[in-house]
């Protein structure tokens, strides 16, 4: 298929975190039509297989090539780490992936002792493996697994007791270790950044990777020719397999044109 400009992004997750990319890439590029689909149903992807997370994102993909997509933004670190590399040798639309940055944390760090929060499923990959080991050896890096997280933000439960006591589990530890650099390596957690403030009180950086994302989208539209120039009102539209009311709830204020239930 030979894209044209005038084609949607397509952005896909496990679920409702991926919105915090495409809130990023709604900022940075107004003028771009976008589909996000949020497959609720069958998160969380981070404790699945490999093989498993694969044929997800197989059918996320194809759901958005049929939607005509010119440019497809995997918007999960868990589908990123573990299937881009079969997307992009069995697809020729173009991909753009979300990794954790640890890289710019490991450049910002002071105590030369960094934290990363995500999923199993990318902690266990061998894109991270291989990313982590590119950094220096004098940095410690602290890998915990936010078993729990994902399915909280999904039941709409961002700003809960429940959601405080988890997080007090996973980051304590690590303040204790003397992290000053927080790595945010799962596309919902984002939405965690007031929570996890109320308890690093604010004394460390909290770094994702959502800006460098929608960055690179357009660094590889405009290198395509694909941007969208033309003025016009951008259509935002979100399919869910689920419940829609979590993802109304975190698209409150933005600018979108439609959520729509699907099955799929
Ligand atoms: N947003 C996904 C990520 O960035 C969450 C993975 C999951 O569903 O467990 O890893």
């Amino acid at each position: 298929m030979i894209e044209n400009s005038s084609q949607p992004i397509g952005i896909f997750d496990s679920g409702i975190g991926g919105t915090s990319i495409w809130k990023e890439v709604q900022q940075l590029l107004p003028n771009e039509d976008t589909i996000y689909l949020a497959d609720s149903l069958y998160a969380p992807y981070g404790q699945k297989s490999k093989e498993d997370i694969i044929n997800l994102s197989i059918k996320n993909v194809e759901f958005l090539i049929n939607k005509n997509c010119k440019l497809i933004i995997v918007a999960c670190n868990t589908a990123t780490t573990n299937a881009i590399k079969y997307l992009r040798a069995n697809y020729s639309v173009s991909f753009i992936g979300i990794e954790p940055a640890i890289k710019p944390a490991s450049l910002q760090t002071k105590t030369k002792t960094i934290g990363i929060l995500a999923t199993k499923g990318t902690l266990n990959s061998e894109l991270f493996e291989k990313t982590s080991s590119l950094i220096d050896n004098d940095i410690k890096i602290i890998e915990q697994i936010g078993e729990g997280l994902v399915e909280l933000i999904e039941q709409g439960k961002i700003d809960s007791t429940e959601m405080d006591l988890l997080l007090r589990t996973y980051i304590n530890p690590m303040l204790e270790e003397n992290i000053d650099c927080l790595v945010l390596g799962c596309t919902h957690y984002p939405y965690l950044i007031d929570a996890i403030k109320k308890i690093t009180k604010d004394s460390i950086n909290i770094i994702d990777s959502g800006e460098a994302v929608a960055k690179q989208t357009k660094r590889i539209l405009a290198s395509k020719n694909l941007l969208n120039r033309t003025e016009h009102n951008a259509s935002n539209i979100f399919y869910t397999n689920k419940d829609k009311t979590v993802l109304e709830n975190i698209l409150r204020g933005s600018k979108y044109t439609l959520i729509e239930e699907l099955n799929f």
